[in-house]
């Protein structure tokens, strides 16, 4: 079978509740350009339920996703969100180990697979990322790097698990910086992610993992991307804040 193209919006912490309600609206409103695509928006944790809420009222498929949770059902985590919360307020996907989070808040690839397996056993499809730095790549260290973090962040995962992630790739590089990765440069670090996860389960289960790319995701860069052939959807930050732009990188996909 064919993988489902998936793009998801990583609107960060951005917006406020009325702007939130109004841009899944629009998303929602014209899911249509770009039919066949699995959509996802992911706004701040406040705003799931609103942005559920408007998603539900428009009968869309169109996604709810978080950007972060903590891998413990319940418990004394202050200011932490857990997986069954994400599920009962309409998620049915989790960003997990982005890059910010990785270096802002210092996740390791550790905790990204303690929270992988958490969203997976709470019925939740974790989005998790991977990607190098300017100063690994310019070092030559990116395919050592991107193993590592695949490894470790998707380690003792089940092969029925392992097909249900969706990986990102994100080099830190691109990522809000308008300096997009070639489709080439991309395509060759997606070959080896699919490579990898065929070692973890089987050229079978690799071939059914959906990898996006992110990092400054344009519609006019879009197109070239979507033409790789291990390239399976984007996970789009700064223009999945504009129904337009995020709906014309869907249609890319489609
Ligand atoms: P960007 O962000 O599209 O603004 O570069 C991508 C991301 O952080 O997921």
């Amino acid at each position: 079978m064919p993988r489902t193209t998936i793009v998801a919006g990583n609107w960060k912490m951005n917006l406020d509740r009325a702007r939130a309600r109004e841009l899944a609206a629009a998303v929602a409103a014209r899911r249509g350009e770009a039919a066949g695509v699995e959509l996802v928006l992911c706004p701040p944790a406040v705003y799931l339920e609103t942005v559920g809420a408007t998603l539900a009222g428009a009968k869309s498929d169109v996604g709810l996703g978080a950007q972060n949770m903590l891998d413990k059902p319940s418990g004394a985590f202050t200011g932490e969100v857990a997986p069954p919360m994400l599920v009962d307020v309409g998620c049915r996907y989790v960003i997990l180990g982005h890059s910010e989070r990785r270096t802002l808040f210092g996740e390791t690839d550790a905790a990204v697979n303690a929270k992988a397996k958490a969203a997976l056993a709470a019925g939740l499809v974790p989005i998790v990322c991977v990607g190098e730095t300017l100063a690994e790549r310019e070092a030559g260290k990116t395919a050592a790097v991107v193993t590592t973090q695949v490894q470790d962040s998707l380690a003792g995962l089940s092969p029925t698990d392992l097909e249900k992630v969706v990986v990102a790739y994100e080099p830190v590089w691109a990522i809000g910086t308008g300096k997009v990765a070639t489709p080439e440069q991309a395509q060759e670090v997606h070959a080896l992610i699919r490579g990898l996860l065929a070692h973890l389960a089987s050229p079978a289960v690799a071939a059914q993992v959906r990898i996006q790319y992110g990092g400054s995701v344009k519609p006019d860069n879009a197109a070239s991307l979507a033409a790789q052939p291990d390239i399976d959807g984007a996970l789009v930050g700064g223009a999945s804040l504009k129904a337009d732009d995020f709906l014309g990188i869907a249609k890319a996909f489609a």
